[in-house]
């Protein structure tokens, strides 16, 4: 099958172009390179001849570039993902977040895409809720523009869906982690915190630690999106563990996993984050045939040797 998948040299876009590789599809990647990385799709590159694209989605020439693909399936990745730079800068976080999906929307009608598969975050849609794990029946206040412009582009997805007929499956991802994630940018924190054990720094913790995020590894996650290009029509589907993880508790097992005895550093926290964050799995399982496997310790253990191997 011909797929396009946008953002694919990002973290998750890149290792889902591996798997979507590795099931014979034949796979066009666009992305702006703005926090991805062509070498996110060396391994790509070695397997096949992947099709790679320059550009902003939220452009014309984005516009141009689908209908001459004319993918079957487009998986939605690409976007402003950082939490901070949203509440910093709600324009930017807008123009491809908003801006851009409409491009992707419209190219897809355009095009006769068959299905989109969107990327929503399940840890920031929903906002504070009392009762945990979260169920997609939730009803969300996000707390910063990205859970906004996140949460508005089901709305929007919807809509498209109920005027021109795209299919959709739309997937709110826990706290996603794992090989080139980057510490860098607006990495997740066991990137950052890999990194940090690595050159023997004290990783430093945002709050008191006790805020609690659903950790699920990218290859599980990778798996999903694949799952969701045949299943799932018209939901919005959780995609995380189902358990609830400290980041004093992440701390202690990644320093037990590097052999580090020191104590973390304590910061402030940061506008815009949720104190309690843990998805609800079960729609997952029912409807994609679909269950997170990697466990905690050992995810975090082959990503830090990933960023070992990279030094
Ligand atoms: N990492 C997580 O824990 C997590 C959780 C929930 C949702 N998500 C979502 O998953 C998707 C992938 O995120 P990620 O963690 O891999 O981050 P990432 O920054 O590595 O990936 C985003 C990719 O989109 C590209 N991009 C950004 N703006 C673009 C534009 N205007 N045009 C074309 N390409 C553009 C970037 O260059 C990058 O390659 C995003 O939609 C993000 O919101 C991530």
């Amino acid at each position: 099958m011909r797929v396009l998948v946008t953002g694919g040299g990002g973290f998750i876009g890149s290792t889902l172009v591996d798997q979507l590789i590795a099931h014979g599809h034949e796979v066009h990647a666009v992305d702006d390179l703005s926090t991805g990385s062509l070498s996110n799709l060396d391994d790509a590159r070695r397997e096949a001849s992947i099709h790679f694209h320059r550009f902003d989605i939220a452009s014309e020439g984005f516009g141009d570039l689908v209908p001459r693909v004319k993918p079957e399936i487009l998986l939605h990745l690409a976007a402003q993902a950082s939490v901070p730079k949203s509440v910093a800068d709600p324009l930017l976080d807008a123009h491809t977040n908003v801006m851009g999906l409409l491009r992707v929307l419209d190219a897809c009608v355009a095009s006769e895409v068959r299905k989109i598969v969107y990327t929503s975050s399940g840890g920031t849609i929903y906002g504070t809720q009392r009762k945990l794990p979260i169920k997609e029946t939730a009803v969300g206040r996000p707390l910063s523009p990205y859970g906004i412009t996140k949460k508005a582009g089901e709305d929007y997805i919807r809509f498209y869906q109920a005027e021109y007929g795209l299919d959709f499956t739309s997937l709110a991802l826990a706290n996603v982690y794992g090989p080139r994630q980057d510490p860098h940018g607006e990495g997740s924190v066991v990137s950052v915190f890999s990194q940090r054990l690595l050159e023997g720094k004290p990783p430093r913790i945002h709050g008191t630690g006790e805020q609690t995020r659903d950790f699920v590894f990218v290859d599980d996650v990778a798996n999903a999106f694949v799952r969701a290009m045949d299943a799932g029509s018209g939901e919005t589907i959780n995609v995380g563990t189902g358990a609830e993880t400290s980041i004093n508790d992440l701390f202690r097992t990644m320093a037990s996993s590097a052999g580090w005895n020191g104590d973390p550093e304590y910061g402030p926290a940061r506008a815009g984050d949720v104190l309690r964050s843990c998805l609800d799995p079960e729609k997952a399982k029912e409807l994609l045939g679909w269950q997170a496997w990697t466990p905690l310790e050992e995810g975090v253990a082959r990503t830090m040797a990933w960023f070992e191997r990279r030094r």
